[in-house]
């Protein structure tokens, strides 16, 4: 089958638009009629060249859509339903799996754009290999993933809301429930209120943290951070941010014991990630859910972090099992609990993603669906 795609061929370079072959959908493999695509910083690492990765590439893994064709394995799914897609497809098989920590999976082909087998899902006119990022590629019309890589939700989630929970939604509420596990009445930072930070904030108000404080750059997203439940918010400019979180979160009659009890880094700067610490109060927990372009390093404080008994928490997608999380978040959202919406920024035709990737870059609006069905 023949799918239009915005492919990208060198990094920093604009992706173009070009029709590529999908494989047929045999063994556990599934075709997904994409709906919607959000677009999200780790698109733009690998757009920009910060992440290495085999190219010609479709870009793209925050997505959702209906399956439109199933291989004879395929045991969960079935033509009509519709999905949101998990960028990490579980092997099933590896000692992580087994121990129900899909997040950590050592088996999965996703982290080399492939199918399980080994194949790319896409070629070109030529017959040439065109890798779908993380095995999704959801810059384009449809896409063929491996049965865990397809999650079923309500056919009335909005395709957007579906896309998002696909990534930012299930990393940044997973952050809060699953890795940090903060109770409510726990103090929390966040550092960097992008799609990924702004899904913290709502996984905060959701457990009933307080108080919430914000660190960004732009005067925007702090506004619209207040709206999704931060009670403070802090310019990252700020030379004193350590001290004014100590002072916000200090509960106790002397004032000595200030700092967060949590404080997530979701930008993915060496700057933000060795500060981090800083923010956080004797016993807290300092959580790293940016990713950094390849090769960045950060120092740490050995000596603060034993003396106050600090831990530093890495959370690769929410510490999340999608085919339990998803559907749990989809809930969330169709209660009134989670409310998601907030969340959408532009919604762009396919062929505007480096329109949107040129936002991202300069953190206007907040996170753009591409609508796929356009
Ligand atoms: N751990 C995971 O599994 C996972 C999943 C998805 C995304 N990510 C990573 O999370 C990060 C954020 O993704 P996103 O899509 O939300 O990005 P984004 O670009 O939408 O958000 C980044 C935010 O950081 C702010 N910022 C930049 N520099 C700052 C500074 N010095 N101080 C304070 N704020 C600053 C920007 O204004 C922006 O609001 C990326 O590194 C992405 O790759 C990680
Ligand atoms: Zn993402
Ligand atoms: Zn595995």
């Amino acid at each position: 089958m023949t799918v239009r795609a915005r492919v990208l061929t060198h990094a920093g370079a604009p992706t173009v638009e070009a029709p590529l072959e999908l494989v047929e959908p045999g063994g556990d493999l599934v075709r997904v009629r994409l709906t919607a695509s959000g677009v999200c910083h780790s698109d733009l690492h690998v757009a920009a060249g910060e992440w290495a990765a085999p190219l010609p590439m479709v870009l793209g893994h925050e997505g959702a859509g209906i399956v439109e064709a199933v291989g004879p394995d395929v045991r969960t799914l079935r033509p009509g339903d519709h999905v949101a897609l998990s960028w990490y497809a579980q092997c099933g098989h590896c000692r992580q799996c087994r121990r129900g920590r899909a997040w950590l999976c050592t088996g999965t082909r996703s982290i080399d754009h492939r199918l399980p087998d080994g194949r790319t899902s896409l070629r070109d006119a030529d017959g040439a290999d065109v890798h779908a990022l993380l095995g999704l590629g959801t810059f384009a019309e449809a896409t063929v993933v491996p049965e865990a890589a397809a999650v079923a939700v309500p056919a009335d989630l909005p395709p957007g809301i579906a896309a998002l929970i696909g990534c930012a939604v299930t990393t940044g509420v997973g952050a809060v429930l699953n890795t940090a596990r903060v109770r409510s009445g726990d103090s929390a930072v966040v550092v960097g209120c992008g799609g990924v930070g702004q899904s913290i904030l709502l996984g905060l108000a959701l457990v009933g943290a307080d108080p919430i404080i914000a660190i960004d750059l732009s005067d925007e997203r702090l506004a619209h951070a207040r709206t999704l439940g931060a009670t403070h918010v802090l310019r990252g400019d700020d030379p004193d941010l350590a001290a004014h979180v100590a002072a916000i979160t200090d509960g106790s009659a002397d004032r000595t014991d200030g700092g967060a009890d949590h404080a997530f880094e979701a930008i993915g700067r060496a700057e933000t990630i060795t500060m981090l610490p800083s923010l956080v109060g004797r016993g807290g927990q300092a959580v790293l859910v940016g990713m950094p372009a390849d090769g960045v390093r950060a120092s740490i404080d050995p000596f603060d972090l034993a003396d106050a008994g600090k831990q530093v928490l890495g959370c690769n997608y929410g510490s999340s099992v999608p085919a339990v999380d998803f559907p749990r978040l989809a809930r969330l959202y169709t209660a009134g609990h989670l409310p998601l919406d907030a969340l959408v920024g532009a919604v762009r035709p396919l062929d505007e993603v480096d329109a949107a990737f040129a936002d991202l870059r300069e953190a206007v609006g907040l996170r753009t669906i591409l609508d796929l069905t356009a």
